[in-house]
């Protein structure tokens, strides 16, 4: 039995795991702004993260770690006003749950009340393991990030592969087994060899959601300005263009200056 768009009226984290029982991929996107994501939403798909890829996509910062928890909580509530049926995710930036357990409840608290969105994405395994315990304990659900985690970029060194070594490989397993042992409804594992993201969905009973991570996992994540082929410097390999929206865009503002230029906007029925 496979669950139509009709059969469901808000996705909740219930309905991703009965999706992972029955085999249903679950599909995942970015989006920060309420425009965006009533197409996203009404487009169908099953989880709207509101991921700090703002930091890169929205504001222009080289890595996430610039972006606030206001700045989070203002892209979180622009799409919650905007969505109708996809789960909101929202993550919490960079500084606002590593330093105690105590922090992590406030800055989680804040999110959920000043965005109204349905759950937070955390980065990080057992480091993080009281943070998340917090969070959870309040009734809040989490969604783990595994493998390449953008915040810890400066430890990386990179955004290269994780996890090709033995010893990474096996403490990612470790750390989603703690994950979803801990209560995390999802885990996202970002940029990690196939055959291991695989192996850890294989394990789970919770859905895994990847991102550079081949497709024997139980859904995938794209950021939205990469999809729709909005930014012409980025194409790493795992991300798929759907559509050329930087050159439609590009033109659509040369024709519309080329049509102030020449007079030719606004015309007589586009004045009053
Ligand atoms: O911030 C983000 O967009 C993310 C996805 C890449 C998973 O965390």
């Amino acid at each position: 039995m496979s669950i139509s768009k009709k059969d469901l009226k808000q996705i909740t984290t219930s309905t991703l795991l009965e999706m992972k029982k029955l085999g249903n991929k679950i599909s995942m996107l970015t989006s920060y702004d309420y425009s965006m994501a009533k197409i996203v939403d009404k487009a169908g798909i099953d989880i709207i993260l509101v991921g700090d890829s703002a930091a890169n996509v929205m504001a222009g910062y080289e890595t996430t770690l610039p972006i606030t928890l206001d700045m989070m909580i203002y892209h979180g509530a622009s799409v919650v006003r905007a969505a109708e049926r996809a789960l909101i995710v929202v993550d919490l930036p960079f500084g606002t749950y590593q330093s105690d357990p105590l922090q992590a409840l406030h800055s989680a608290v804040r999110v959920m009340k000043e965005t109204g969105a349905h759950a937070l994405k955390l980065e990080g395994g057992e480091e993080i393991e009281e943070s998340i315990q917090k969070i959870l304990n309040a009734g809040i659900p989490v969604m783990g990030h595994l493998g390449l985690t953008p915040q810890s970029i400066n430890k990386f060194g990179g955004y290269g592969l994780r996890a090709k070594e033995e010893a990474e490989a096996e403490k990612l397993k470790k750390d989603a087994k703690l994950l979803e042992d801990l209560g995390c409804f999802s885990i996202v594992l970002e940029k990690i060899p196939s055959k291991l993201a695989q192996e850890v969905a294989q394990n789970a009973h919770i859905p895994i959601i990847g991102i550079g991570a081949g497709n024997q996992v139980d859904g995938q994540v794209l950021v939205a300005q990469d999809l729709f082929g909005m930014n012409i410097d980025f194409k790493p390999k795992f991300v798929r263009r759907y559509a050329d929206l930087n050159e439609i865009m590009f033109n659509a503002v040369q024709c519309y200056i080329d049509d102030i230029k020449s007079g030719n906007f606004p015309s007589e029925k586009e004045s009053f």
